[in-house]
């Protein structure tokens, strides 16, 4: 059997068609693998000019000499290079006849075929499978089918793994828009060294290579095995590898496995790594690569299985929702408390693995309603990293705890405060903090969700009682008028620095305080113990969170006009208007002639939704004609040069009714990275992008809401679907929706007995558990 004959149907695969070295490092980011421990850029096995690989480890960040904490570009375990009689085959060293790759989302595998002719004009085909696995994190496989077309010199394979790995750091300044020469362009950057030897060897069945990060110390041990005869080794202190002949026994083709085991000091203590990981590799390799990879198959069947999403229609849909949900699958370290999921995941290193809000907005609700563990592992982290959250508070002035805009392990503020170039100063850090309400808007939706108040009591309780006293701290109480402001601001849009009361940012504070402190009198009811613990360690007064609720009613939102259009920040409305009159062949719009992000700021011109991101977040709490009249208003203004913008805008077209543009919002963000339509794949997967196209499908197309702790649903699908299917996991049962031009029908897979409310266009309908039922509605209604 040959490799290609393990890959899926053809709907759930991704394909390289034809070599394309221009696109490799859009290529990489696309096809990288992994499970949620680790992710590996699709890089070419053999390393290419040019390339970028990148292994990266869930947690393993380290500063030395970066300007901010980096997520570290770990030793790379995918090196292997086939030699034809002395002659290494490279895409770029030999004549390549034909080539391909796929990557096959349904099983998580990367597989190539690559046929080479070199300069002896022999022939030799490749094959390659690759996986990271999601049965045991801890392991990767690399299978290579080698085939001698016409000839029979002698073959063979070296493997191993690279630990001469930097991060990019800083770019030197060029002019906007220098192109840069493809296989040189990263050696302009000025480079971060993280890595340092601690041991490196090899026996008879392995070769081990340890690492230890300069600055916070992890060791990182990697042990890798090739399988075949009699091996020759090279061990050096930073990379180590093994070669093998092959013997074709007479034949044309010979297969050779590549087993690699990876385990670092956050997993186990460093007396005992070496032994862990060298046992992990002997295991695996007493049961052989098939029995690993059968594994790995099975468990990523079983993720698929609630979260798949099947849309039936003609167009790029199906496939692009799916390969999100691919990143989503991968990015999420399971029940590893003490990591979320960074801007670009495991498959880059842009943001430098920073969090961000896109986990709790953006990627937090796939994870709620398909794999509440997984999402509450991603709050944990938050409760984890509270005491940064409380250091930041402190630095700046502050009490309680104020989260950081772009955090890594420890919670600490890591903001850059200058492009990569040094070109422009950046003010998140210091000014974006929403971050804090969008932290505890993610627990309290993950609570109303699951049930969860054993999370809530043990966890939340103390991020939102913290964390309340920051704002109290925060926020600049107007005696004149009594009311309470936010000065020296920044929204989600991140044109306006420096703006007073920004409309998404006072209201989702005073949201918080209110939730705060209902959640407080909820634990008090439910969790008393555990209430009355964290009350007592943190000194609550029991007049707090009167005292929340009292501010929050008097926090300043900024008036809306008539036309009931919220004012995104004090005198947003006397800001000059700078009309988009040129889009892109997406339908995107351009910056207007003279304008980019860091001269825009005096124009009402948005870089992605900031007040519109309220109608969504807060659905009940604004009419349908403010919605309306908003969406018009923001729309017509914003440059989506965020990705996250896009998706958020088609669900909001989809609920006012603009479904025309909705349609194209949701391509946009669903092909992002397929399609590259933001320029930078390269750089790493857009995750948050991901999440908000799991969103405008859920709650786009499906109009699904939680309201008054109910499910609600106002579907709308486009004319060219004729069906759509979601599964929703709620309070330990699950509701499979199946959406219709006309019907929707419901399962609620749950105990025998149990039935839930839920509602369709405003209608309650009962759902009893283990029947489908079948409700009718008319579109639009
Ligand atoms: C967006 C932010 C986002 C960040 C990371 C920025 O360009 O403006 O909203 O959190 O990217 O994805």
């Amino acid at each position: 059997m040959t490799l290609k004959n393990l890959l899926s149907a053809h709907e759930w695969l991704i394909e390289e068609p034809a070599l394309d070295l221009a696109r490799q490092n859009a290529y990489e980011t696309l096809f990288t693998i992994g499970n949620g421990y680790l992710g590996t850029r699709g890089s070419f096995e053999e390393r290419v000019r040019g390339d970028l690989p990148g292994t990266f480890l869930a947690g393993i960040y380290d500063h030395h000499d970066s300007t901010v904490v980096d997520l570290v570009s770990c030793p790379d375990w995918l090196p292997l290079s086939v030699w034809v009689d002395g002659e290494r085959l490279s895409v770029q060293g030999a004549m390549v006849l034909e080539h391909r790759r796929v990557l096959d989302i349904r099983q998580g595998l990367l597989y190539r075929l690559t046929r080479f002719e070199d300069r002896q004009g022999r022939r030799t085909r490749l094959e390659t499978l690759r996986f990271a696995s999601l049965a045991n994190r801890h392991l990767c496989g690399l299978r290579a089918d080698i085939t001698r077309e016409n000839h029979e010199a002698p073959v063979a394979v070296e493997g191993g793994i690279d630990g001469r790995r930097f991060n990019l750091d800083r770019l030197p300044a060029y002019d906007e828009g220098h192109v840069f020469d493809a296989e040189s362009r990263f050696e302009k950057w000025a480079k971060s060294r993280h890595l340092g030897p601690v041991s490196s060897d090899g026996s008879d069945s392995a070769v081990y290579l340890e690492l230890g990060t300069l600055d916070r110390g992890h060791h990182l041990a990697y042990a890798s095995s090739l399988s075949g005869g009699a091996k020759t080794k090279r061990i050096d202190d930073l990379a180590v590898a093994e070669r093998v002949k092959l013997d074709f026994e007479g034949g044309q083709r010979c297969t050779v496995d590549k087993l690699v085991s990876i385990w670092t000091s956050r997993d186990v203590e460093v007396s005992k790594l070496r032994r862990t990981c060298l046992e992990t590799l002997a295991a695996a390799s007493t049961r052989g690569l098939t029995a690993a990879l059968n594994d790995h198959l099975a468990a990523f069947a079983e993720r698929w299985r609630d979260s798949d999403v099947v849309i039936e229609s003609d167009g790029p849909a199906q496939r692009a929702v799916r390969y999100g949900i691919y990143h989503l699958l991968i990015a999420a370290g399971d029940r590893d408390e003490r990591v979320s999921i960074g801007a670009n995941a495991l498959s880059g290193e842009r943001y430098r693995g920073h969090v961000f809000w896109d986990t709790e907005i953006y990627l937090l609700p796939f994870y709620i309603y398909t794999q509440p563990a997984a999402a509450r592992a991603l709050l944990a982290y938050r409760y984890h990293t509270l005491e940064g959250a409380i250091a930041n508070a402190r630095a700046n002035g502050y009490q309680g705890a104020q989260y950081a805009w772009e955090a890594a392990d420890t919670g600490h503020e890591e903001t850059p405060t200058w492009t990569v170039d040094g070109k422009h100063r950046l003010w998140m850090g210091e000014e974006e903090f929403h971050i804090t309400a969008d932290v505890a808007y993610g627990i309290l939706t993950y609570v109303r969700a699951t049930g969860d108040l054993d999370f809530l009591a043990g966890y939340g309780l103390e991020i939102l009682i913290q964390t309340s006293r920051f704002w109290v701290s925060r926020l600049e109480h107007d005696a004149e008028r009594d009311r309470f402001e936010l000065r020296r601001v920044m929204g989600p849009d991140e044109f306006h620095e420096h703006v007073d009361n920004n409309a998404f940012t006072n209201r989702m504070v005073k949201w918080h305080l209110l939730e705060a402190a209902d959640a407080l009198e909820l634990c008090r009811g439910e969790r008393r113990a555990a209430f009355d613990e964290v009350a007592a360690r943190l000194a609550l007064n029991a007049s707090e969170p009167a005292t929340w609720q009292s501010i929050a009613e008097r926090i300043h939102i900024p008036a809306d006009r008539e036309t009931g259009v919220i004012e995104q920040f004090d005198g947003y409305f006397d800001l000059k208007e700078a009309p988009i009159t040129v889009w892109d062949e997406n339908g995107m719009p351009a910056y207007p002639e003279g304008y980019h992000h860091f001269n825009s700021a005096d124009t009402t011109l948005v870089k992605q939704p900031d007040a519109l991101m309220l109608l969504y977040l807060l659905p009940d709490q604004f009419d349908d004609r403010v919605k309306r009249a908003n969406y018009d208003f923001y729309e017509a203004r914003t440059l989506h040069k965020s990705s996250l913008s896009p998706a958020i805008h088609a669900i909001l077209g989809i609920e006012i009714g603009d479904t025309a543009k909705a349609e194209s919002y949701f391509l946009r963000s669903a092909l992002v990275d397929l399609a590259d339509n933001q320029g930078n794949t390269e750089e790493g997967i857009h995750i948050a992008s991901a999440g908000g196209t799991w969103q405008c499908v859920v709650a786009g197309f499906g109009g699904f809401r939680v309201k008054q702790g109910r499910m609600t649903f106002r579907p709308w699908l486009p004319a060219s679907w004729r069906w759509l299917r979601f599964r929703l996991k709620w309070r330990g049962a699950v509701l499979q929706v199946s959406i219709f031009s006309d019907h929707a029908v419901f399962r609620l897979e749950a105990e025998p007995g149990r039935s839930e409310t839920i509602e369709l266009f405003d209608r309650p309908r009962v759902i009893e558990a283990g029947k489908d039922v079948l409700l009718r509605f008319s579109p639009g209604s």
